[in-house]
């Protein structure tokens, strides 16, 4: 809220609000260097208040449609796993579409859990549960114990001290496929590896260039989601569904 109020009251002041704008995100840049993926964790683990409470209102936003109508691809399935899941919103649409499936999300902040299992509740969701954890705890689970893993704009905020590890559990922890619905930012020569570049907020990377260190090229499809699934919106511009399957 006071940030919101302080953003507008900059924004009068074209000049000073560029100047501080580039300077906000040269620091966090440096930051990022030192500390990489937990500056990030830190930010969402503990984003609050009118944070979650607006994170509420993007339920029918026309992406989750998009991205629903890929996973269902994959049917028949019994376990599918959402990392950094937030309030639940796909997996609210994924549980009412496939009411014999269960359903499991994790999410590093509290709050988005305890009102996500809140709203399910209410919305008699019996197969969907979100749990607090962290994209980097999977390996408490046993291996193949879900058959889809997938994430919605989270492996972004997931910097290059971690993003191998994470991406070797979750193969290790799907049976059938990966599918992740993230910006792409095409091929680095800067980052060959496509572990990742930090920059204004989050992590870009090329997903073809860091699957292909841990499988065969011919099991990654990327398709591009289309213009009318963003209208107006920048994040349409980058936005790709990555998927691996296991042949
Ligand atoms: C842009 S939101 C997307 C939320 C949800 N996937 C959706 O489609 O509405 C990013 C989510 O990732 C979660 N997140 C960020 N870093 C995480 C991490 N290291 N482990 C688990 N969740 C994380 C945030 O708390 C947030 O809910």
């Amino acid at each position: 809220m006071l940030k919101s109020k302080l953003i507008h009251c900059l924004k009068r002041n074209k000049f000073l609000y560029n100047l501080i704008h580039s300077f906000y995100w040269q620091l966090k840049h440096l930051i990022s260097l030192m500390v990489r993926t937990r500056i990030e964790e830190i930010s969402w683990a503990n984003k609050k208040g009118e944070a979650v409470k607006n994170a509420f209102t993007n339920l029918n936003h026309p992406h989750r449609k998009f991205l629903v109508d890929e996973i269902s691809k994959f049917c028949p399935f019994d376990n599918v796993l959402e990392i950094g899941c937030g309030y639940g919103p796909n997996l609210y649409f994924l549980g009412k579409k496939f009411p014999d499936a269960n359903f499991v999300g994790i999410d590093i902040n509290p709050l988005f859990v305890r009102e996500g299992n809140k709203w399910l509740k209410k919305e008699r969701l019996v197969n969907v549960r979100l749990c607090h954890s962290k994209a980097d705890n999977l390996t408490k689970f046993k291996d193949r114990t879900f058959d889809i893993v997938f994430t919605d704009a989270v492996l972004m905020y997931i910097g290059k001290d971690k993003i191998k590890q994470i991406i070797e559990n979750m193969l290790r922890i799907s049976k059938k496929a990966l599918v992740f619905l993230e910006q792409d930012y095409g091929h680095n020569p800067g980052d060959p590896q496509g572990l990742g570049i930090y920059r204004f907020g989050h992590w870009q990377r090329h997903y073809f260039d860091l699957l292909k260190t841990f499988i065969k090229k011919e099991c990654i499809c990327t398709v591009k989601i289309p213009p009318e699934v963003w209208p107006g919106e920048d994040w349409g511009r980058r936005e790709y569904i990555i998927k691996v399957t296991s042949e």
